[in-house]
Formats: C-alpha cells, structure tokens, sequence
C-alpha cells in the first residue's frame, strides 16, 4: 500500500528550498514496488550478479529537515537475478522517530529524569551493510536498524544487548576472519567506546578509548594487525544541539589527532599521532607497510565553522573540498608525513572488499565536480584511483546532469585480479527525474557502461550503499 504525506512542510518547496531538498535529493513520499516488467534492461546483466543493491538516504517525511543528514532513513533496493531485475522497491525505516514525524530528536530520545539516551531512536539513514546474515541500517548516533531482504523493518539490533550506544555508520569487515570492527561515539564519557562483532554477528570486545571530548567520529579505518581512529576537531556543541540540526562545529583548539592500537588491543595500547587539523568523514582504506601504518581518505581543511551548510557546487571554494589524501604513520619513530594525491575533489570512497585492511592498489570515488550542471557538486562522475600509480585515475563521465552516487565494487566471479569486477552505483537522470542503477566494468571504467537498469522513479541521492549477495 503506497503511503504519501498530504501535509508537506512548505520549507521543503520553492524557490527557497535549501540545498539538500531539491533535485536529486528531492524526497519521495510513497513506498512502491516496481516489478521487472516496468523496470527497462539496457545491455545485459551479468548473470553472476544475483543478490540486491541498496542505498539508504535521508529522507523526511514531513518534506523538511534542517540539515541534509538528519532525515528519516529510506532504503531504495534493486535485486538481480539470473541476468534479469526482479523487482526495485523502497522502504522506510521503521524506527520511533519515523513514527513520530517532525518530532525533535532530543526529546524522542533523551530521559529528562535520568539523562540517558534511547538509543532506538534513530534516522537509520546513513548506511545500509550485510554481516552475520542480517542486513543493518546503521546511522552513527544510534543502533543498528535490522532489516529483511525485501527492505522491510525487523527492529533495532543490539548484538543480544552487548551494545548500550551508538554504532557507527561505516564498520569495518576483515577479508580474512569476517569479523566486523566498529566504534560509537557519545556526547557523554566514555567518549568512544571500539566494538569488535565475530563473523557469526556476536559482539566479542567492547572497549571503552580515552578521547580528549566529544567529536563527529564518521568513519574510521582498520589494517590486518591494527585499529585506527580519527579524532578531529568537529566538536560536540551542547547550544547548537538545544537549536534543533546539526550539534557540531569547527574547533581550533581541540587537537588533531589519529589513534592507532591493536586489533584486539586496549586503550592503553593506544599510540596519537598529531596531523594536520582538518577533516575526513570517509577513509578509503588503510594497511601496514613495515613500521608504518598508512591511511588513505577524503580529507578536508576545515569543517563548519560558521554552519554545517553541506553545498559542495562550483561556489564553493576548490581547495576546501574533500580531496584524496593519504597519512603514513611511523609506529616505531612516531613519525607522520601526509599529503593530498589529487587536484580534484571527490567523495563517497570505496575498494574492493577483499583488500580491507591490505596494501591495495585501487580505489573508486564520486567526482565531486561542482560542473554547473545541477547544484549539488556531485555530478557527472566516478574516478578511479590507481594508487600503483601515485593515485593516478580513469574517470567515467555520465551524460550532462547525470548523477551517479557511490561506486560499490563488486567482484567478478572466479576474479583473477583486484579490479576484476563491476562499479555499480544509482544514477539520477534529471530530465525525466528517474534513475537507473548503472553496472560499469572496473577494469575499464571508462568504457560505456555494462548494463543500465532503468527505474520508473527517482532514487533520492544519498549515502552508502552495498552489493548484498545471496547467501550461498
Ligand atoms: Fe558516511
């Protein structure tokens, strides 16, 4: 049954709508399931490719939010088999903030009597991963959200009540053991509290990391041997959360610091390294070389300083956008060297799974290109990385105005080489405000693409995604 919302927030409309309201983040209103008679196949879908993409998104339902990532979390799945598209649908995330449309998160979530949090109160808008056999909706202020193949809602996932808060949105997976390594941060101590789930989705360590206070922690990064954290001077500010938003702000006096400890470590085991103050919502992968610990991600100079405002079009100023950027830290001399790899900006950064935590030599991203041909700044392209290469790239250009998202690899079946495999990703196409999941082939990016789903519907930009394959 479709759902639709008569009672839009006229914030959300017009010629003043804010940045994160229109075009391809536009939201969608009613849940639908389109079947593969309606949805149009260009090219061939490889037939090895039986499973579902999904993308979550942030989008409210009352049409108004005040920052782009706070939204109500909505699912958008496409799922493939035998060479064909079954069906694209899209779900809402059924959590107590979707039930109470335009309620103040605050006040949904915090018991004024005892100053704790609940933390099933959640946008669950961030991302959407596959581990243990479950499917979890996580956004990083909350815990996960699980759901079911077809997108609908379980409920919230506290790995057996091991997890009393937040989970972030963006864990890591060992290739090699199929554990899940994450973190949450709290706007109270501990801080930062390091989660480590075994392959079978059971929380095996729980460890508590002194921080200097409370920050934005998006991301964070893992090596084989080693987990790293980013402690960046995006604070906790108590005035701007009591203001309804986004409750950070730009520090410069909070230290700039990454932290590196063992895997299954300690926080005494924890060495901080100093770097250049800046910012990096996305790591794109991290591994040891010898003594060193390097960390590849997206960083910027400087975050929300006098807003949390998110346009990222040809306005704004090329050197403060995120940029590919690469740490090596000495664990033996305590030494840190670190530089931008590209001129040009992009975002959303992803690797081939299977090098989570190696020496790797390929990375995707969205090119972040401000080209003039829609205001969001993340149009027309995906780059290619080659990092054998100085961090070199391909670029795969779409049409004017063509919107991909995050590339998602997906490796070839029997893959012989690391980019032996497929870049999949949502496109919006603004001229008929649809979309289309777009199949290219990694190994050449730049070739047209493999196959084009077209979907009769828009799929709102967003956040990440994943490939979740069947289970074989
Ligand atoms: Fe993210």
């Amino acid at each position: 049954m479709a759902k639709t919302n008569p009672a839009l927030d006229p914030r959300g409309q017009g010629p003043d709508a804010p940045w994160h309201l229109i075009e391809s983040r536009t939201p969608v209103f009613d849940e639908v399931t389109v079947l593969s008679d309606q949805l149009e196949v260009k090219g061939a879908i490889p037939p090895e490719l039986n499973g579902r993409y999904i993308r979550n998104t942030a989008n409210p339902q009352t049409g108004w939010t005040e920052h782009w990532f706070i939204g109500d979390g909505m699912l958008h799945g496409i799922e493939l088999q035998n060479g064909k598209a079954s069906w694209y649908r899209n779900r809402y995330v059924r959590t107590p903030q979707y039930a109470n449309p335009g309620a103040d998160r605050l006040e949904l979530a915090l018991d004024p009597e005892t100053f704790t949090f609940d933390h099933s109160v959640s946008a669950a808008n961030t991302h959407v991963v596959g581990h243990g056999g479950r499917i979890l909706a996580l956004e990083e202020g909350a815990f996960p959200y699980e759901v079911n193949a077809e997108l609908d809602t379980v409920g919230p996932h506290t790995f057996d009540g091991v997890l009393t808060g937040s989970f972030t949105a963006h864990p890591k997976f060992c290739p090699d053991t199929g554990e899940m390594l994450a973190f949450g941060y709290a706007q109270v101590e501990p801080f930062l509290t390091y989660y480590r789930v075994d392959a079978g989705g059971k929380m095996v360590q729980k460890t508590p990391i002194g921080v200097t206070g409370p920050t934005m922690m998006h991301d964070m990064a893992a090596t084989r041997d080693h987990t790293i954290f980013m402690d960046l001077p995006a604070i906790f500010d108590f005035e701007l959360a009591m203001k309804g938003g986004m409750p950070i702000r730009w520090s410069d006096e909070y230290p700039a610091r990454f932290g590196i400890m063992p895997r299954e470590g300690a926080d005494a085991d924890m060495r901080w390294f100093d770097v250049k103050p800046g910012y990096c919502f996305h790591t794109l992968n991290a591994f040891d070389d010898g003594d060193e610990t390097v960390v590849y991600g997206m960083r910027i100079p400087e975050i929300w300083r006098d807003s949390s405002a998110m346009a990222l079009d040809a306005e704004v100023d090329p050197a403060s956008k995120p940029r590919l950027h690469e740490w090596r830290f000495n664990r033996s001399t305590g030494a840190v060297s670190e530089g931008y790899l590209d001129d040009d900006s992009s975002e959303f950064p992803r690797i081939a799974d299977a090098k989570q935590g190696y020496e790797f030599r390929y990375g995707y991203s969205l090119g972040v290109t401000g080209d003039g041909t829609g205001t969001s700044g993340m149009g027309g392209a995906l780059f290619k990385y080659d990092l054998a290469k100085a961090g070199s790239k391909t670029v795969h250009q779409f049409p004017t105005g063509h919107e991909p998202g995050e590339p998602v690899f997906v490796p070839a079946a029997g893959a012989t080489s690391e980019d032996d495999g497929y870049l999949m990703t949502y496109v919006w196409k603004p001229e008929t405000d649809t979309s289309y999941l777009v199949i290219l082939d990694a190994s050449n990016i730049a070739a047209d693409p493999i196959a084009e789903v077209h979907i009769p519907r828009r799929v709102v930009a967003g956040f990440h995604s994943s490939w979740i394959p069947d289970p074989r």
